[in-house]
């Protein structure tokens, strides 16, 4: 909980004042997570607010940084006191006094002291920018803060006129790392690439799912990257094909493939890697081109990420790979241009080529801006996955029933190119048979 390198801070402190001088004038209220009960009294593992945290590197529930802008803007932190009793019990606690000084605060209070301070240092603000609509629960405190100052107003102070969803502006700020954040997905996407070795050198015939996914968390946590980043998918033969499979507990058998979708968190940042491989070390003839053809146009993708690309356009890249080969294997018919103008591919790949990656899995900042599509910028970290779903149909040939293979990777944009922060992955047809063979 406690930050052991005082260093640490600076990055939490330089992306408050880049969103202060961004946003030039009025109030910033970011909460964090509220705690979730699982059952009874019990409660899921605490995950902070992604928005929060990026501001604050702060961890501890019941927490609400503040920002008041100007010529001089202060940082302030409510969040829980010192409280022995609790502390015998669940661990410990910053308090005001020592988060304000481990965090590089101006101020910080007591949670509870939160909404009789609000109105005051709300009064003669013009915006409030906080994450409006996310929580009804939020909005109703919020609204009650602006009651509160309008109830004043005969006393000559005024209340915020505008209210601003800052989830915007943190959102763009997000999508572009800071060389703090790109060297911990470093560290987290080697974590889960050596997982994925290690479930790959696991993984044999006679197996259940939820063996491989032991595998995978042991290797994550053993790093210190204490979470997946999501639930693990790890679907053998035809529950490749379910998109989001997380049941993770058939047998594996001889003969089929198993796509593994895992990856670890580490230091609140994701990583997000797909692997296929053969449960049994060789690829069979048609899962062979299946597999090529995937990788093929995951080679495509990788290559048009770079400065000043449409976001789209390795999407675009990707899929037109796929389509070719999806012509080339009978599975649709006529030209690349026609199939990709009729669809028909979304038969058999039905989604987009990837998504931002950081705090989040599926990371914030908008794809589009003003109707068009985002231009890559150095900085960004996104995924490319590009992956071919065959289900029994008529309109398909017995030999490809049930291969789903996909393949993803992490990469980060660079002012050159590109970085795969997730390259020591084996990949290639020769490298996975080699690492299940591993044993
Ligand atoms: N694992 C989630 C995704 O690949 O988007
Ligand atoms: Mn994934
Ligand atoms: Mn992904």
């Amino acid at each position: 909980m406690k930050l052991e390198n005082p260093l640490q801070i600076k990055p939490f402190k330089a992306r408050r004042a880049r969103l202060a001088r961004h946003l030039g004038a009025g109030v910033v209220v970011v909460p964090t997570a509220p705690e979730r009960q699982r059952n009874a009294d019990t409660h899921y593992d605490y995950r902070w607010d992604s928005g929060f945290y990026y501001l604050t590197g702060f961890r501890e529930p019941e927490a609400v940084v503040v920002m008041v802008l100007g010529a001089r803007p202060r940082s302030i932190l409510f969040c829980r006191e010192k409280n022995l009793e609790r502390e015998i019990w669940d661990g410990y606690r910053h308090g005001p006094g020592q988060a304000r000084e481990h965090f590089g605060f101006d101020e910080a209070y007591a949670y509870g002291e939160l909404d009789a301070r609000m109105p005051d240092l709300l009064a003669d603000q013009e915006v409030l920018h906080t994450p409006v609509g996310s929580d009804p629960a939020w909005d109703l405190r919020v609204a009650g803060w602006l009651n509160a100052v309008r109830a004043k107003v005969r006393t000559g102070v005024s209340a915020p006129a505008q209210i601003r969803d800052v989830r915007v502006p943190l959102g763009d700020m997000r999508l572009v790392k800071d060389e703090h954040e790109i060297a911990v997905m470093r560290r987290a996407a080697a974590i889960s690439s050596e997982a994925h070795r290690r479930a790959m050198r696991s993984a044999a015939p006679g197996m259940r799912e939820y063996e491989v996914e032991a595998e995978l968390l042991h290797e994550f946590l053993r790093n210190g990257a204490r979470a997946p980043a999501y639930g693990s998918i790890v679907a053998a033969g035809a529950n490749a094909c379910v998109l989001h499979y997380r049941e993770n507990s058939a047998e594996l058998r001889k003969g089929e493939l198993l796509l593994i979708d895992a990856g670890c968190e580490l230091d609140s940042y994701a990583s997000d890697i797909t692997r296929t491989f053969p449960v049994a070390g060789r690829f069979g003839a048609v899962q062979r081109d299946v597999y090529e053809l995937v990788l093929a146009a995951q080679q495509a993708g990788i290559h048009a990420v770079k400065p000043g690309a449409d976001f789209i356009a390795y999407h675009d890249a990707a899929t037109a790979v796929l389509v070719r080969g999806l012509i080339d294997f009978k599975l649709c018919k006529g030209s690349v241009d026609g199939v990709l103008e009729n669809g028909t591919y979304k038969q058999f790949y039905m989604h987009r080529t990837g998504h931002w990656l950081g705090l989040d899995v599926h990371d914030v900042g908008d794809y589009m801006q003003k109707g068009k599509w985002r231009k890559l910028k150095a900085g960004m970290v996104l995924t490319v996955e590009p992956g071919l779903y065959i289900r029994p149909a008529p309109n398909v040939p017995k030999p490809f029933w049930n291969i789903g293979v996909r393949i993803e990777d992490d990469v980060l944009v660079t002012a050159k190119g590109r970085e795969i922060l997730t390259a020591h992955c084996p990949k290639t047809v020769k490298d996975v048979e080699e690492a299940v063979l591993d044993r």
